[in-house]
């Protein structure tokens, strides 16, 4: 189906229930849940298996080649295969024996979907009619033709504390990586979020993959793995952005992640984009040994089909006006402590000479835009431990 078809869809819904029906979901009358039903037949792609997981949420196995990537009008025409791998550089920062962090299952259980088939996670009717109530409400700053309902989601009037390799048009970056702590941010609801990521980025072109606590998209608080694509076209939040091609049939891109507490236990996890050196391909790498996830093909790109001019690591969050902002990271101020910090440890780059580089390596940008809420620092060489860090976080306003 047609990426433009799938968007319709959604604008189709809106116009199909009013706010007061949608409030009172048995309200529904018996053709607008038809119709409901109609489309999420077209968004859910066929299930070979299904896989239900501990919150209730539904995991369908998917044919590989009728994932939503597919969907791309590039990518109508391609040859990739259940089987692909990247050619990339030694990816630093995949060792996992540090003893803070508590280890935890990152995959769906008895090894997830069969092979040649892909995990995704079933959109409900609920979800459908949650993000139009919230669409209703957040009313004013909807794009005009309603065309993207979760894009500029990640571009409003975000609050964010990262460290940046800056903007250069003679940066030739090739990945970006770190072993990120994971947090649950509490008391997120409407259309809030609170994220930390890595972000690659060239031009209005850019990938993002982190932990996010966003229950507009998710219908829950749960921390969540999650990607991000924006191109001159698209912004949507993992398989529901026709781009990404799904590779691994255990991890799926929604899936739940634990949170660390306060002083302990902390989980962390290594998590990497990389371009494949042999087509330009970007890789999300995640996990132990840096699984493969997936990819988004060069194509769908007019600038990061080449590299990366800037990255970033750290937190995002969003409130709308006049709601309290959310905690980031861990929840304070950095104080330089792993057990207490939100963090990137061993942040890491890649560049066009195969190389894996520290942050220590180049010149980086410490940027808070709200830092009486949220801080970030950036410890240059702390260690063979931990290379590079990057300490992240802040109350918000839940002070
Ligand atoms: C972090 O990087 C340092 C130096 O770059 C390296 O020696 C160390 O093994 C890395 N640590 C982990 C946990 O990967
Ligand atoms: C954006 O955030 C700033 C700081 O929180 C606030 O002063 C400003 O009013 C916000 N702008 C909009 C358009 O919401
Ligand atoms: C961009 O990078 C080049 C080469 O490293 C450097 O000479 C130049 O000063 C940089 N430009 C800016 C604006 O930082
Ligand atoms: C979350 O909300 C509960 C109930 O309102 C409150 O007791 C708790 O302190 C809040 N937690 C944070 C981190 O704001
Ligand atoms: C990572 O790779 C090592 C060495 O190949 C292997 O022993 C270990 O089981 C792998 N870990 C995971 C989680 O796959
Ligand atoms: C990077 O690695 C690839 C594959 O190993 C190789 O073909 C290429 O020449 C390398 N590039 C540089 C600049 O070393």
């Amino acid at each position: 189906m047609h990426l433009r078809a799938i968007l319709q869809i959604v604008v189709a819904i809106s116009l199909l229930l009013s706010y007061a029906k949608i409030e009172a979901r048995q309200s529904l009358s018996k053709v607008e849940d038809l119709e409901l039903e109609r489309q999420l037949k077209l968004i859910n792609k066929p299930a070979i298996k299904t896989i239900k997981r501990k919150y209730g949420e539904i995991y369908d196995c998917v044919d590989f080649y009728k994932q939503p990537a597919f969907d791309h009008p590039l990518l109508k025409n391609h040859n990739f295969h259940p089987e692909m791998k990247p050619t990339l550089p030694n990816l630093q920062g995949d060792d996992t024996s540090s003893n803070i962090n508590k280890p935890f299952n990152i995959g769906l259980k008895g090894g997830g979907c069969p092979t040649e088939t892909i995990p995704i996670k079933r959109i409900t009717k609920d979800d459908l009619i949650r993000q139009r109530l919230l669409s209703h409400i957040r009313g004013a700053d909807e794009s005009p033709d309603g065309d993207d309902i979760e894009s500029s989601i990640l571009d409003r009037n975000n609050s964010i504390a990262t460290v940046q390799i800056p903007y250069n048009s003679t940066n030739k970056i090739t990945g970006a990586g770190a072993i990120i702590s994971l947090h649950n941010p509490q008391n997120l609801s409407g259309h809030q979020f609170s994220a930390g990521r890595i972000k690659v980025q060239n031009g209005i072109e850019s990938i993002q993959v982190g932990w996010i606590v966003n229950p507009y998209v998710y219908g829950d608080t749960h921390t969540r793995l999650y990607t991000y694509l924006k191109t001159e076209k698209l912004a949507c939040f993992n398989t529901r952005c026709p781009g990404f091609i799904h590779i691994n049939t255990a991890i799926p891109l929604d899936g739940d992640l634990p949170g660390s507490t306060y002083g302990g236990p902390i989980y962390d996890v290594p998590m990497y984009i990389a371009r494949d050196i042999s087509n330009g391909n970007w890789w999300f790498k995640f996990g132990p040994n840096y699984t493969s996830v997936g990819f988004w093909p060069s194509k769908i790109f007019t600038k990061l089909n080449e590299f990366a001019t800037s990255v970033e690591y750290g937190g995002i969050v969003y409130s709308p006006p006049g709601v309290p902002e959310p905690s980031m990271g861990g929840g304070y101020f950095p104080v330089g402590d792993l057990k207490k910090d939100g963090y990137f440890k061993n942040s890491t780059y890649l560049t066009d000479k195969n190389e894996t580089k520290s942050l220590d390596d180049i010149e980086v940008k410490l940027y808070a835009n709200s830092p009486n809420l949220y801080r970030v620092t950036d410890y240059p060489n702390s260690g063979v431990e931990s290379g590079n860090l990057v300490l992240y976080g802040g109350p918000g306003e839940h002070i």
